[in-house]
């Protein structure tokens, strides 16, 4: 810790989630709604604590149980008991900080694209300013539904006035209330108990405390932003989608930046927290969600879906769906494959068009190319399952498993009967239907024989002309 950092007084974020999100027309909370991924409010989460804060408190509703499961070690969660404003929030927030003496840091949780940078400025110029109170403003060319800073003669916020609550006069006002403050404890608790609800919507508002504090002789600063994407709110599934677009261009910048090569950022989608390593090229109409992880040069798209998948390096990934899946260094996917749920493909193995594998693993260099299923299946090493080969492992009550050793060559349209063994170094004859364990090193031939009817064509000809005569 630097010198400045230990001579700061205690610093407590109370951040604001209770709300019901009416404009969003859903009935998950507003803050649990994504933005590449994860829930909003765990981006303002991460803000918070990247400043070092002493307490972080999040105010939920009595019923947002949903909220309580995404809080990190170590933050508190206040209740809000009923919605009756941001000041009503915020006194629910200051609740179990009685005793604390210091500043508190007031966040909206419904801001997510704001960062630690961004916090940490906003905190340093209230530590500057020496104010009771330092609110974020920002000016903006459309400013909508915020809440508009009135400032006095002098050029000082004189109060904040809600958009519903204004005159036209004070609508054509351009600087705007962000909704992140910094407060001096011991001079935000006398202004939250004489917050009045005598407004368009009948609400405790905190923003009326900025008023409050000035008649009682405070100073109150302002930490002007020109960060326009930073102050974003999201109040309806319009702005969550601006949001989502601002985070997903952050997140291929920072790809980008580490060495990867995105074709088109327009149509690619990644999630918080996937990785992707140097000299990759990620195409066109790509998406790489959840905990989705790409090793170096490796190539994927055009098309691809990923959710949960772990691609390693030197691996293409071509039009493909993969779920919660390892596609080893050196391995091949696609056009067209489907790889489900615990499957394993090691090192140089390949699944291809039209090929669906569930819950299997495929051994080093084995190659699954046209047109298969695969499901609860082990593939030994070099082998090839030829096209349109199916493991039948469902008998209509229950899931079998196949053993296919290594250096296998089975035929075209082979189905393989689970629960079967195919042994090292065996073939299968195509168009079998194996349901018995086929041993080392053996052929399975499990079809009808052939036979050729001689003159037939002649035959089936001469008919038809009889035919027509008639
Ligand atoms: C608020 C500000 C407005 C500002 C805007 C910036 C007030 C009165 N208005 O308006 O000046 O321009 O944010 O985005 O503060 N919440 C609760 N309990 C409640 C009500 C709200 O926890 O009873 C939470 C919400 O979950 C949300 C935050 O407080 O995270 C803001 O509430 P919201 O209703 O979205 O306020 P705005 O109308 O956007
Ligand atoms: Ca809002």
């Amino acid at each position: 810790m630097n010198t400045a950092e230990t001579k700061r007084p205690p610093l407590a974020v109370v951040i604001l989630a209770a709300g019901l999100g009416t404009r969003m027309k859903s009935d998950v909370p507003k803050v649990l709604h994504e933005v590449c991924g994860r829930p909003m409010l765990s981006y303002v989460i991460d803000a918070a604590l990247s400043v070092s804060p002493d307490r972080v408190v999040v105010v939920t509703g009595p019923d947002q149980e949903a909220i309580v499961e995404i809080l990190p070690v170590g933050c508190e969660r206040a209740v809000q008991q009923q919605r009756r404003g941001t000041g009503d929030a915020v006194r629910a927030g200051v609740e179990p900080l009685q005793g604390f003496e210091g500043d508190i840091m007031v966040l909206y949780g419904d801001v997510p694209l704001v960062d630690g940078d961004f916090v940490a400025a906003l905190h340093q110029r209230h530590l500057d300013a020496d104010a009771a109170a330092t609110l974020t403003t920002i000016d903006l060319d459309d400013p909508e539904h915020y809440g508009r800073i009135v400032r006095d003669d002098d050029g000082r916020v004189a109060r904040i006035v809600e958009y519903r609550d204004a005159t036209p006069e004070e609508r054509e006002i351009d600087e705007i209330n962000v909704g992140l403050y910094v407060f001096r404890g011991d001079a935000l608790r006398p202004a939250l108990g004489r917050l009045e609800s005598d407004n368009d919507q009948g609400e405790l508002y905190l923003t009326d405390a900025v008023h409050l504090l000035i008649d009682a002789g405070h100073t109150v600063a302002s930490f002007e932003s020109v960060d326009e994407e930073m102050c974003m709110g999201v109040n309806s599934r319009v702005e969550l989608a601006v949001v989502n677009a601002a985070m997903r261009w952050r997140l291929l910048e920072r790809l980008m930046l580490a060495g990867v090569t995105v074709e088109d950022p327009e149509t690619t989608y990644v999630d918080y927290g996937v990785e992707v390593g140097r000299d990759t090229l990620i195409r066109a109409g790509t998406h790489l969600l959840g905990r989705t992880t790409v090793g170096a040069a490796s190539e994927v798209g055009p098309g691809s879906f990923l959710r949960d998948a772990f691609v390693g390096d030197r691996a293409r990934v071509i039009s493909s769906h993969l779920y919660e899946c390892v596609i080893s260094s050196g391995c091949n996917v696609g056009p067209f494959a489907y790889i489900r749920p615990n499957t394993v493909l090691a090192e140089g193995a390949k699944a291809g068009t039209f090929v669906e594998i569930k819950n299997s693993r495929i051994g080093e260099r084995s190659k699954v190319p046209h047109l298969s299923y695969v499901g609860d299946a082990i593939v030994g090493v070099d082998s090839n399952i030829a096209a349109g080969n199916i493991t039948a492992n469902y008998d209509g009550y229950d899931k079998h498993a196949t053993q296919i050793g290594d250096r296998v060559r089975t035929g075209s349209d082979t189905t393989i009967v689970a629960p079967v063994t195919i042994g090292d170094d065996a073939f299968t004859a195509a168009g079998s239907v194996i349901t018995r364990d086929v041993p080392e090193g053996a052929l399975g031939v499990a079809r009808e024989q052939q036979k050729n009817i001689e003159g037939y064509a002649g035959r089936r000809a001469s008919r038809r002309l009889r035919e027509q005569q008639d």
